[in-house]
């Protein structure tokens, strides 16, 4: 289904690129051909995401960058053009986020994580936004936000406003830019095992089992099946595809929701005995 040249001839640009689902795309979409720009604060992540891509025989570079900061998105977009060429795609991966009762929240705490995940993404497509209307080229960008955006969600109120926002962001941008051959989607993740998400939003490993057992699947994401759904709706292939957001969490935001959901856990056999009752009360 992915033929290897996919995304030849894409810069793709991956705000935390770094780490965990940013760092399988970007590993992903290199070995489908496109050229990887990786952004985030921290140098090390980056520099070995960029060498795995250039030790597999891929093209990487990349600059440190808190997308908080509109002056340092502008230079980090900079940096990629003269590495790479001017960026045709913006993955807003980067994010933060931590569990909290929200009566606990500082004005700050939530000012972080809105800063990062909001303002963030605003900067990071008002930058290559700009780029690409002055210089009358197409763009795609992809903006990775949750399930809960459709639900919000206690515990982890910040980034459930922030999330909703970015959303609004790219269905707004979706329709004025269309006008310019600027394409904006985003990806609704479940739950997908990082080191980052794991430690601040997974408090304990009871609490990792209950949420797998709950699950409809019985299982978390796998990093590549997140990669591919964001090469896909990258690429050209998706090229009608505009303003959307599709979910990939194997149904578990809707388990959450219907109401006769908790039936999972009836056993087959009370189903046998029920269905029999009903048999005989005839
Ligand atoms: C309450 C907290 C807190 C916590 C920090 N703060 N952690 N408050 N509970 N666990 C408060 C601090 O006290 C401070 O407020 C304010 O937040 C800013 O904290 P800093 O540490 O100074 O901020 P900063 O260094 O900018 O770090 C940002 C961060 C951090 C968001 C707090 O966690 C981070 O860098 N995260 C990046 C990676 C990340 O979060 N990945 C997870 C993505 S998973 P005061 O008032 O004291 O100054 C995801 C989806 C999960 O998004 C869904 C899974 C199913
Ligand atoms: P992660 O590894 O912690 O990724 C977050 C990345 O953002 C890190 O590389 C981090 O790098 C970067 N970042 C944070 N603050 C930044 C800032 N101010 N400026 C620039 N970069 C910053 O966690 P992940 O699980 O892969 O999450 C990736 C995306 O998936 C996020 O948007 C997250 O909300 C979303 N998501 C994940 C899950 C899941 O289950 N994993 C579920 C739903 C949604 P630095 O710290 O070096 O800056």
């Amino acid at each position: 289904m992915f033929q290897p040249g996919l995304l030849k001839g894409q810069t793709i640009l991956i705000t935390g690129g770094g780490t965990g689902l940013g760092r399988a795309m970007a590993v992903r979409f290199a070995e489908l051909g496109g050229r990887i720009f990786l952004a985030a604060r921290r140098e090390e992540p980056l520099r070995e995401t960029a060498e795995e891509i250039k030790k597999k025989g891929g093209e990487a570079a990349w600059a440190t960058c808190d997308v908080r900061d509109f002056a340092a998105v502008e230079k980090a977009v900079a940096a990629a053009k003269s590495a790479l060429g001017r960026p045709t795609v913006l993955v807003n991966n980067a994010a933060g986020n931590f569990v909290c009762p929200t009566e606990r929240l500082s004005p700050n705490a939530f000012a972080s994580v809105v800063g990062i995940v909001l303002h963030g993404t605003f900067h990071c497509t008002l930058a290559l936004g700009r780029e690409w209307i002055q210089a009358k080229q197409p763009g795609a960008v992809l903006n990775i936000v949750a399930t809960y955006v459709w639900t919000g969600s206690g515990f982890v109120v910040p980034s459930a406003c922030a999330k909703a926002g970015v959303l609004a962001l790219t269905r707004s941008l979706a329709v004025e830019w269309a006008r310019y051959g600027i394409r904006l989607n985003a990806i609704a993740p479940g739950p997908f095992p990082t080191e980052g998400a794991w430690s601040r939003v997974i408090p304990s490993k009871d609490f990792e089992e209950q949420h797998r057992r709950r699950h409809p699947m019985q299982r978390f994401g796998r990093h590549e099946e997140l990669a591919n759904l964001a090469a896909f709706l990258i690429s050209p292939q998706a090229g009608y595809i505009n303003g959307d957001c599709i979910t990939i969490d194997g149904g578990q935001w809707l388990r959450q929701g219907g109401q006769f959901n908790d039936l999972l856990d009836v056993p087959q056999h009370l189903w046998d005995e029920l269905e029999k009752a009903r048999r005989s009360r005839k």
